[in-house]
C-alpha cells in the first residue's frame, strides 16, 4: 500500500492508500468520536458523529470520517466549535427519538450513547421526545435476548454483524427515515425468526436496544472481572472472554482479538454453558450405599475407587474420557491407564480417526472459491462458527457452496447444490473445476473423503471437524481407541461436563460391577455411578487444548470451584497416590 500524507489538526500525519479518514486518525492517535462505526464490519456512515471538516477550494466540506477515503494532501480538522455543535445536535436528536431514560436502562454505565452525551455536556433533552409508533414493541420472544427498539439508535451495527460478520442474514431494516426499524427476517418476532442465537448483535449494540437476558443489571463493565480464555464446547477453539462478578459467572463474550473466531461465538459457546446451571452440580464426593448415592469424604471416595482399581484384573478395567478435558489432563489419564495396564480406554465421543492432515488454517476459508461440506451439519451442534465463516464468504458472487449429505441441513438454503452421498463423483468434478476448493468433513464422512483425497491429490484442502472438543488433544495423548463397555467390569469415567450420553452406553454401564465418575454435574451419571468425584466446570479449568486447526490454545480459570470440588488432574494424582 502506498503511503499518503495528510494534515490533520495542523499536524502532518501518515496513512495508507485505501484508509478512510477515521482509519488515519486512529492510526495516529487522533481522537474522533464515533457511534455506528465498529472495527471489523463495513462502515455505513449512519450516525454522523464522526464528522470532520475537509478543507478545499471555498468553504470546508463536512464529511463522515468513517466513510470518506483519505487521500494524499488532504487538510482536515476534527475538533472545531462547529463540529462539536453539530455532534451535539445529532446526539440531541437521537436522544429525543427513543426511550433514553438511562436510570431505568440495563445498559446504563455501559452505553456509548450515554458516554457521548456526557462528553458533549448534554444534561437534558431540548427537543420534545417523540418515539416513533413502530418502535414501541419490545420483543422478548427469544430465549437469550430482549430487543427493545425504543432504545435503538439505528446504527445498524447489529444488522451488519448479522450479515457481514456471522453471515446469518436474519436482521434487516424495514421502512425509511423516521419509520425505519430493525427487523428479523420479514418482520417476525426474534424467537420465531431464523435467528440462530449467535449473540453477536448483543455484543455490538452500543445502547440497551439488545440485551442479554441473563446478565442484564448484573454489573457494569467497571464492576465485573474479564478473563480471556478458550471456549470448551467444540473444537473450533474460539477465543472468549468470561465475565464474572464476585466469583459468579455472568456472561460470555467473543474475544475480538482472538483467532480463529475474531469475536464470533455460537449459541453453544455464548449462551448454553450458562444455562447448564439448570443441571445439578456435583459438589461433594458421594458413594452408593443401599442403592443411594450418599455424601462421603474425599478420603473415603478415593479409597473406594483405589481399592476397586487395585484389585480388578487389568483386562477388566475400562476408562472413558471426555474431550472437555485439557490436553494435560488427558495425557495424565493416558499415563495412569498405561501404568495400570488398562487397554480398554476411549473417548465418550467414540474412537477418533486420525486424518492425514495434521492441521489447517481456518482463515484459508476466505481464499476458497468452493466449499464442499460432506456429512457435517454446520448450522447446528458443533462447529457452527465454521458455518458462519463459510456463509459470510458466500456474499461474494464467485464463491459457491455444495452440501454432500443424505439429510437436510440448515446450510442448504445458502448452498448452490445439495448432493446425495451417492453423487460424490459430482462433487469431485466440481472441485476439479475450482481454483481453491475446500472440503469440510466429519468422522462419519471419512470413507467418502478418502476417495475425494485420492482423486483430488493436492487440488483441494481438507478440513476435519473433530467429533469432540479436544479430540486433537486426545490424539496427542494416545486416547484414540474404543472403549468397549461389554468388556469392562470396573469403569473409571472422566466426564467433566459431558452429559449427552446415549441410553445404550448408560444401560451397559449400569451392568458393570463398579463405576466411578469424575464429573461436574450429577446427571446423567447419578444413574450409574457407584462413586461420584466432583470436578471443575469449563470456567474453573486451567490448561491448554488443541483445536481443529492443530493450534494449542490456553484455557484460563475465571472463577474458583465450590469448596469440595477438585481439579481433574488433582483427582487423578490423588488416586494414583492411593493406588501406589
Ligand atoms: Fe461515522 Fe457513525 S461513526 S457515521
Amino acid at each position: 500500500m502506498a503511503e499518503i500524507t495528510l494534515t490533520i489538526n495542523d499536524k502532518e500525519v501518515k496513512g495508507e492508500d485505501g484508509d478512510t479518514i477515521l482509519n488515519v486518525c486512529q492510526k495516529n492517535d487522533i481522537d474522533v468520536p464515533t457511534l455506528c462505526h465498529f472495527d471489523g464490519i463495513p462502515d455505513m456512515g449512519s450516525c454522523r458523529i464522526c464528522i470532520v471538516e475537509i478543507e478545499g477550494s471555498g468553504r470546508p466540506r463536512i464529511s463522515t470520517s468513517c466513510t470518506t477515503p483519505a487521500t494524499d494532501g488532504m487538510i482536515i480538522q476534527t475538533d472545531t466549535e462547529k463540529l462539536r455543535g453539530m455532534r451535539r445536535n445529532v446526539l440531541e436528536f437521537l436522544l429525543s427519538e427513543g426511550n433514553h431514560h438511562c436510570m431505568y436502562c440495563a445498559a446504563s454505565g455501559d452505553c456509548e450513547l450515554q458516554d457521548l452525551a456526557y462528553r458533549f455536556g448534554i444534561d437534558y433533552i431540548k427537543m420534545p421526545v417523540t418515539p416513533s409508533e413502530e418502535s414501541t414493541h419490545v420483543d422478548s420472544s427469544q430465549r437469550y435476548l430482549v430487543a427493545d427498539p425504543n432504545r435503538c439508535i439505528l446504527c445498524y451495527r447489529c444488522v451488519r454483524v448479522c450479515n457481514d460478520m456471522a453471515g446469518n442474514q436474519v436482521l434487516g431494516i424495514s421502512n425509511r427515515g423516521s419509520k425505519a426499524q430493525i427487523i428479523s427476517d420479514m418482520g417476525e418476532n426474534r424467537g420465531e425468526s431464523g435467528c440462530v442465537s449467535c449473540g453477536t448483535c448483543v455484543q455490538v449494540c452500543p445502547t440497551g436496544a439488545i440485551l442479554d437476558r441473563r446478565s442484564a443489571y448484573m454489573g457494569r463493565k467497571t464492576e465485573v472481572d474479564t478473563t480471556k480464555s478458550t471456549c470448551l464446547f467444540c473444537s473450533v477453539g474460539c477465543g472468549n472472554e468470561i465475565i464474572s462478578r464476585d466469583n459468579y459467572l455472568i456472561r460470555i463474550e467473543g474475544d475480538w482479538d482472538a483467532e480463529p473466531n475474531k469475536g464470533l461465538l455460537c449459541v453453544l459457546g455464548r449462551f448454553s454453558p450458562l444455562y447448564d446451571e439448570c443441571r445439578a452440580r456435583a459438589n461433594k464426593p458421594m458413594i452408593r450405599k443401599d442403592d443411594q448415592l450418599q455424601k462421603a469424604t474425599w478420603n473415603e471416595a478415593l479409597n473406594a475407587v483405589a481399592e476397586k482399581l487395585k484389585f480388578t484384573d487389568k483386562d477388566k478395567i475400562g476408562g472413558l474420557v471426555s474431550t472437555h478435558a485439557t490436553t494435560e489432563t488427558l495425557k495424565l489419564f493416558a499415563k495412569y491407564s498405561d501404568d495400570m495396564g488398562a487397554k480398554n480406554v476411549g473417548c465418550i465421543e467414540g474412537p477418533i480417526s486420525d486424518p492425514p492432515e495434521k492441521g489447517f488454517d481456518l482463515s484459508d476459508l476466505n481464499d476458497a472459491d468452493l466449499y464442499v461440506v460432506v456429512g457435517e451439519d454446520l448450522s447446528e451442534g458443533l462447529h457452527q462458527v465454521v458455518g458462519f465463516l463459510i456463509k459470510r464468504n458466500l456474499i461474494e458472487r464467485d464463491k459457491r457452496l455444495v452440501i454432500v449429505n443424505d439429510e437436510e441441513t440448515g446450510l442448504i438454503e445458502f448452498a448452490d447444490k445439495h448432493l446425495k452421498i451417492s453423487e460424490l463423483d459430482k462433487a469431485i468434478e466440481l472441485c476439479k473445476d475450482a481454483e481453491n476448493p475446500i472440503v469440510v468433513y466429519n468422522d462419519e464422512a471419512i470413507n467418502q473423503v478418502d476417495k475425494m483425497r485420492e482423486e483430488l491429490a493436492d487440488n483441494a484442502k481438507f478440513f476435519w471437524m473433530p467429533p469432540g472438543i479436544n479430540s486433537r488433544g486426545a490424539l496427542a495423548a494416545g486416547l484414540d481407541g474404543e472403549f468397549d463397555p461389554d468388556k469392562a467390569s470396573c469403569v473409571y469415567v472422566m466426564a467433566c461436563e459431558a452429559g449427552d450420553i446415549s441410553e445404550e452406553l448408560l444401560s451397559k454401564l449400569k451392568k458393570a460391577d463398579f463405576v466411578a465418575v469424575q464429573t461436574s454435574y450429577m446427571e446423567p451419571w447419578d444413574e450409574v455411578a457407584d462413586v461420584i468425584l466432583p470436578t471443575t466446570i469449563w470456567a474453573e479449568r486451567e490448561g491448554t487444548v488443541i483445536n481443529m486447526e492443530g493450534q494449542e490454545l490456553k484455557v484460563n480459570k475465571a472463577v474458583d470451584p465450590p469448596k469440595e470440588v477438585k481439579a481433574e488432574a488433582d483427582i487423578l494424582n490423588a488416586l494414583a497416590e492411593k493406588i501406589g
